[in-house]
């Protein structure tokens, strides 16, 4: 198969910087097409610290100190070159203090929409100077969302991009990068005007995901049930009409899990390793578990898990309510990882001071804790009112940690409802956003571990699972190779 030549740009990117799922599919992407042969290239913003990490990094003489006006200001960048771990890929990290040295990732300050705006511009950039013209741009979510816009504009007469497409996919349709009208001084392009969306123009904003929705080649997202759900339902988040006017559906491709990573056979964070035929590591690592996070339950006891970012998207108004019923109702304990909105830390911590030894919270990024919670818990919890894809019931799955999830999203697509009189299903699957269907999945998992037998053959089918990337991959390798047989097409018409 011919090799095709790739970009692909994203916010963040494992192991470089993370928040989210976006960080860890990026990453494995990068990897997994450059073991298939391809010139992939990966495209990220130098925020503080990630230059300590790329102990490869080298500056690019043709890319120092290029200059960038956006609007008012003159912004000055240079963009440094890595090889991503383990594969060869390079990575480029753009780096302008001016805009990426700061406390973290993401900010609420007034030019963040900058800071991706230079981000965007300074990716073409980098093709043009370093003479790369890609069959692909893969942009991710809204911080890549000019990009589509930008190849059609002032790079529309570049020979070099003549046939490069553009996908944009949506990680998370909840995240649009509104931000005022004045950034499109900010774009540099001319005549933008009648380029943007005029209901969000008479709103006084420019919706940046909306602007990438409109002018990429190909939009895809990470479940074939978001897919659907996002044209067709509030789950749209005001996209629905976008996305119809582009007259093509969006393509859903479930994201993969990286089991170089996340497998408890060999998975390097944890203290024991274990497999489907041997438990005898998961009792270990709940063991190891209970110990660290403080929680004096007897170890025979169920145990639930959360690894999550604490956003009302997860579903913690629901488990505002749950939480304090079921440690009440039941003899299980239950262990929380997250980080992200006050309000939801606070319950989280007036939880475990109401039932402690049995419920624990940390608030930190813990990289290694989210895997011991995987490995050391009997069920996850994932209540979510939407979800894209989520990556942590299908890590659960691996470890044999039974999820609990809402039938929406990616979590439709990789969990089936377990049904006892078959044998048949790998997790706990309800329907309804509501107390009363959280109450009954998480009743249900319970008396489902109470029959040890039963409990064993849903933790053998959850453990059979493969989500495994050279399966998923493989789709998006058809999804640019038909844009990239497309574009010959009209580039020779
Ligand atoms: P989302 O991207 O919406 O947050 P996903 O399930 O796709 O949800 O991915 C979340 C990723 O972030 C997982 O790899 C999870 O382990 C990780 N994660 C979330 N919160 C934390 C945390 N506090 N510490 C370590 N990892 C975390
Ligand atoms: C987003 C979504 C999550 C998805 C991840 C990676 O953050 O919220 O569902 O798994 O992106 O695609």
């Amino acid at each position: 198969m011919k090799p095709m030549k790739i970009c692909i740009l994203s916010s963040e990117i494992m192991p470089y910087a993370k928040t989210g799922g976006l960080a860890d599919v990026a990453g494995a992407l990068i990897g997994e097409l450059k073991a298939r042969g391809h010139d992939v290239r990966g495209f990220m913003p130098l925020y503080r610290g990630v230059r300590d990490r790329e102990p490869s990094m080298r500056a690019l003489a043709e890319l120092t100190d290029v200059g960038l006006r956006l609007g008012d200001t003159s912004y000055l960048y240079s963009v440094l070159a890595g090889n991503f771990p383990g594969t060869g890929a390079t990575m480029y990290f753009i780096d302008c203090p001016a805009l990426y040295d700061r406390p973290g990732f993401y900010t609420s300050d007034a030019d963040e929409h900058r800071r991706f705006i230079l981000f965007t511009r300074a990716a073409l950039e980098t093709c043009r100077r370093i003479g790369f013209g890609p069959d692909v741009f893969h942009c991710n979510d809204w911080h890549t969302g000019f990009l589509p816009l930008y190849l059609k504009t002032i790079y529309s007469g570049e020979a070099l991009f003549e046939r490069s497409r553009s996908l944009m996919t949506i990680h998370n349709i909840g995240y649009q990068g509104v931000m005022s009208a004045a950034a499109l001084d900010d774009l540099g392009v001319d005549g933008i005007r009648p380029l943007i969306d005029p209901e969000d123009l008479s709103a006084g904003v420019v919706n940046a995901l909306r602007t990438g929705l409109k002018y990429a080649d190909v939009v895809s997202t990470v479940s074939p049930t978001y897919a659907r759900e996002i044209c067709a339902t509030e789950l749209g988040m005001g996209m629905q009409a976008t996305l119809l006017a582009r007259g093509e559906p969006v393509i859903g491709i479930l994201n993969g899990v990286d089991y170089r990573e996340w497998d408890p056979r060999h998975d390097p964070h944890l203290g024991a390793h274990f497999d489907p035929r041997d438990l005898a590591g998961k009792r270990e690592n709940k063991r190891t578990l209970l110990g660290d996070a403080g929680l004096t339950v007897d170890p025979s006891r169920p145990l639930i898990g959360m690894v999550s970012r604490l956003a009302e998207q997860k579903g913690f108004d629901l488990l505002m309510q749950v939480l304090p019923r079921c440690l009440a109702e039941h003899d299980c304990a239950f262990v929380a990882l997250g980080s992200g909105e006050p309000r939801y830390a606070e319950f989280l911590e007036g939880l475990v001071r109401r039932f402690p030894g049995r419920a624990a919270f940390s608030g930190r990024h813990d990289e290694a804790m989210a895997h011991l919670i995987e490995a050391g818990s009997d069920a996850f919890l994932m209540p979510s009112r939407y979800e894209p894809c989520g990556l942590n019931q299908i890590y659960s799955l691996r470890y044999g940690t039974i999820p609990i999830v809402r039938n929406t999203g990616g979590l439709a697509d990789s969990v089936r409802h377990f049904d006892p009189g078959t044998g048949e299903g790998t997790g706990c699957v309800f329907n309804d956003y509501d107390t009363a269907a959280v109450n009954w999945a998480i009743g249900t998992t319970l008396s489902w571990y109470a029959d040890a037998p039963l409990w064993d053959r849903l933790v053998q089918n959850a453990m059979a699972q493969d989500f495994s990337w050279s399966r998923q991959v493989a789709e998006y390798e058809a999804l640019y190779r038909r844009e990239s047989d497309l574009a010959a097409v009209s580039s020779s018409a």
